[in-house]
């Protein structure tokens, strides 16, 4: 039998679905229920009524769908696919960062660590991020822990914010002088990057998206050509829900590796295995929820 009729075979006698971040693999993408940015995967992952969910995105994607849905199982095919970016920062270093700034609310990005999103006020997405700071009373906020999306949030809104230092070494890897080379080849080509990338970058761009507010945007302009700024992943759903449509990389070498860990085979071992649960502790979740409860309950900016 072959890997994807094993999954539905395995899928049906589990009650289990499968989520899949907009940068899987696109046989991965092929095989899931739902695929989406981190803000419509959290939403899936509350709101779905199956038993089983496997997570086919990396550590704090699967964290987050624990949290909201601690009443199913959630399944990581691959344990060390995780985020380096949601690693750049401890919950210890945050309350650190609170002491020096008093006043000021936490915002975190959805790519940290439960025991970070238990230390703050609210959570946001790229998808939100605006729209979460300009919803806080606080003029002053701590925004972790990444430096080019809180630099992004700062050129928006009125607030003062705090940045942590850390980055997407995938989003870092996508230079100014790639799109302009593109963009030299493709005069008429709309620019579309992700908030994750440098200010550099963002100064070149036509719109600043969320991986599925880029899917959004490209089906509704009427431009026929993209040059994407953001993993090649996304290029997958981009071409196939846009026939006629192109879509051209600002560079090849914008690849997360641990985005791409999980494979048709992993899927299958994690639903005949159970493997591997994915738990957090009670005192931890129940703070964090009040986090990304908040995130969910402001919306989609884009
Ligand atoms: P999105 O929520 O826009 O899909 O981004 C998630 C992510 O990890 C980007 O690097
Ligand atoms: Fe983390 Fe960047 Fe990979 Fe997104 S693309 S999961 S932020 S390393």
């Amino acid at each position: 039998m072959d890997e994807l009729t094993r999954i539905k075979q395995l899928k049906k006698e589990k009650n289990a679905i499968i989520l899949a971040h907009n940068y899987q693999r696109g046989e991965v993408q092929d095989a899931a229920d739902f695929v989406g940015d981190s803000f419509g995967l959290s939403q899936e992952a509350a709101s779905h009524d199956a038993d089983v969910i496997v997570f086919c995105g990396v550590d704090f994607m699967a964290e987050s769908a624990a949290i909201l849905s601690p009443e199913k199982t959630v399944l990581m095919p691959e344990l060390s696919a995780q985020c380096p970016m949601a690693a750049m920062i401890t919950p210890d270093s945050l309350i650190k960062e609170k002491e020096k700034y008093p006043g000021a609310a936490v915002v975190c990005y959805v790519n940290t660590s439960a025991a970070v999103k238990a230390e703050s006020d609210i959570c946001c997405t790229s998808a939100n991020a605006v729209k979460v700071v300009e919803s806080l009373e606080e003029d002053e906020i701590i925004f972790v822990p990444d430096r080019n999306l809180a630099s992004y949030v700062a050129r928006y809104t009125g607030k003062k914010i705090i940045p942590w230092r850390g980055y997407c070494p995938t989003h870092e890897m996508i230079l100014p002088g790639d799109i302009l080379l593109e963009k030299e080849d493709h005069p008429d080509a709309e620019i579309l990057v992700h908030p994750e990338c440098r200010p550099e970058v963002i100064d070149l761009a036509d719109k600043v998206l969320s991986t599925s507010g880029m899917l959004k945007y490209a089906s509704q302009s009427g431009t026929p050509e993209f040059i994407i700024g953001t993993e090649i992943g996304l290029i997958h759903r981009l071409s196939l829900e846009n026939p006629g449509k192109t879509f051209i990389p600002a560079t090849r070498f914008a690849v997360c590796p641990n985005m791409k860990m999980n494979t048709l085979g992993s899927i299958v071992r994690a639903l005949e295995n159970n493997e591997h649960v994915i738990e957090v502790r009670e005192s931890v979740r129940v703070k964090a929820r009040i986090a990304l409860d908040g995130m969910l309950e402001v919306g989609r900016g884009d």
